[in-house]
């Protein structure tokens, strides 16, 4: 899992804090806050940023009336905010974490950001966990899309493995609409994600490969919701 950019490189301590406690808010708050202290202002991108998926992401979004997305684990990730200012069409973005820190600099990022393309666009930034999504009071098959980036892997790298993890992709799968579908971008080899998201109870998956500049591999895996939920 790597950071990108300057100021992921120049982040002292709390970066290398962060790789035993993936799983613990208190663990982000304090690699945030640290980011802040070394004056990086603008978004920070886990593996790569919103332009390189933008193309992919937009046509998913089409329709009259809005669609729903959830950007889970979303950090001060560009992901939400740049579907929300591009999309032509209306569109509802809830960006949520459990890291108080992240979401108030994504805040001050939002209020410097253009008006988004269509009036009907909303965004609401979310303090919560994402392992629980019905607790934060999302309803069962209320979203079209929830992204991924790094989150699940950030979990999976936790002492509880692949049981909170698992749970995560639960109840992304139980917000999903019954043809929406939850995207995971990760640089986790398909080999061993697929077998997890079939564990933890996708109807079927599929990947694609992304080519990004700099060698890395990295996948979309694209999760579809079983039909009993
Ligand atoms: C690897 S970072 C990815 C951030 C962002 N998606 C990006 O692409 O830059 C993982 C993020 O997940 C958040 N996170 C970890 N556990 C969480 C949980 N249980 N609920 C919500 N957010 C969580 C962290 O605060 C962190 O911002």
């Amino acid at each position: 899992m790597i950071p990108r950019g300057g100021a992921a490189r120049r982040l002292c301590s709390a970066a290398g804090d962060l790789l035993g406690a993936m799983e613990q808010p208190s663990a982000w708050d304090r690699f945030y806050a640290c980011r802040e202290r070394a004056g990086a202002t603008g978004h920070f991108e886990w593996f790569f940023g919103y332009e390189v998926v933008a193309g992919l992401l937009l046509p998913l979004l089409q329709g009259p009336r809005a669609a729903r997305v959830l950007d889970v684990g979303c950090g001060t990730s560009a992901l939400g905010l740049g579907l929300y200012q591009d999309c032509p069409h209306p569109v509802h973005v809830c960006c949520l974490d459990a890291a108080p820190t992240a979401l108030a600099a994504l805040q001050r990022l939002l209020r410097a950001a253009p008006l988004p393309r269509h009036p009907g666009s909303r965004i609401h930034l979310c303090l919560g966990d994402a392992t629980d999504l019905a607790g934060g009071g999302f309803a069962p098959a209320s979203l079209r899309l929830v992204l991924d980036k790094g989150t699940c892997d950030a979990l999976l790298r936790c002492p509880a493995g692949p049981s909170r993890a698992g749970q995560l992709v639960a109840e992304c799968l139980w917000a999903l609409q019954p043809s929406g579908q939850l995207l995971q971008f990760s640089d986790e080899d398909p080999d061993a994600r697929v077998p997890f998201l079939e564990w933890a109870g996708a109807a079927g998956v599929s990947v694609r490969e992304l080519g990004i500049p700099g060698g890395i591999p990295y996948y979309i895996y694209t999760v579809e919701k079983p039909a009993r939920d």
